[in-house]
């Protein structure tokens, strides 16, 4: 199939979604691997498929931006984010309740309903207010549902599974609506969109690394605009940023990042 370069181009000024920003190799396998699948011999085909069918536009959208997410996914890097990096922002802004949150690529909400959980465990939920945005917004009406598999909360503490979540047919996990209420849920390009500022935490896992090194430079500096002075930006464990320092930021501990 050599019409690549052009199903690029129209997907984007379709979507605003700019597939040159995401590793090649890595995007081209599998949306090659989705059209063969669907029975389509060109990129265009497919594209125009999509324009007629909004099932295929939805299962290409929902391929494309792998939502793979998990409750207290590497646990090791929430107990940092608990008996550190939260402890300090309450220091500095006096209260638990003050700290601007923001998680930046929220999947299906288990990363910003884990924020939630930990944050309760220094302020009660009707004082918790945080930001979660995502592209995905197929993902994000997942969250606003807030109904998960088992698999989902595997990792998560015994105490907030049962604090938390109602279980349904014994294999489903409702999170409460309190819970819910403190997220504010809200479709958000990184590569395109306007961030939110004034910033005390940004979390942002597992979405750098299906960037370009390109990409992945706009994305850290936007973060470091987004951030107040001495703000903090929360990796995942594979996504360091090496010399930092270009971008305005500092390590502080593993996967933890200040800004200078
Ligand atoms: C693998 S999930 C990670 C979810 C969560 N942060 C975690 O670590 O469990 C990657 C998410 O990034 C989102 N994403 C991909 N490209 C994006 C973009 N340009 N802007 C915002 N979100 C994007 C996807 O929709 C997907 O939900």
């Amino acid at each position: 199939m050599m019409d690549y370069e052009e199903f690029k181009k129209a997907f984007y000024n379709q979507s605003k979604i700019n597939l040159d920003l995401y590793k090649e190799k890595q995007m081209k396998r599998r949306i090659t691997s989705l059209v063969e699948k669907n029975g389509y011999n060109t990129f265009m085909t497919f594209y125009w498929a999509m324009l007629r069918d909004k099932d295929l536009y939805d299962t290409f959208i929902n391929y494309l931006t792998i939502n793979v997410s998990e409750f207290y996914r590497n646990p090791s890097q929430w107990e940092l984010l608990e008996n550190t990096i939260i402890p300090m922002l309450i220091k500095r802004k006096g209260n638990a309740e003050n700290i601007r949150i923001w998680s930046s690529a929220c999947s299906t909400g288990d990363e910003p309903y884990t924020i939630v959980m930990l944050l309760n465990r220094f302020v009660p939920l009707s004082k918790i207010k945080i930001i979660a945005t995502d592209i995905d917004t197929g993902a994000i009406h997942k969250a606003q549902q807030g109904v998960y598999q088992e698999r989902s909360v595997k990792d998560l503490p015994k105490e907030f599974l049962d604090k938390h979540f109602t279980c349904i047919n014994g294999n489903l996990y409702k999170i409460s609506d309190e819970v819910k209420r403190c997220v504010d849920f809200k479709k958000l390009n990184l590569l395109e969109d306007t961030y939110p500022q004034d910033m005390d935490l940004i979390v942002c896992r597992n979405v750098l690394i299906y960037f370009t090194d390109e990409a992945k430079q706009y994305i850290y500096e936007s973060f470091n605009l987004s951030l107040v002075q001495d703000g903090i930006l929360f990796l995942g464990s594979t996504e360091q940023i090496i010399g930092s320092t270009r971008f305005g930021f500092r390590p502080i501990q593993t996967f933890f990042y200040q800004k200078i």
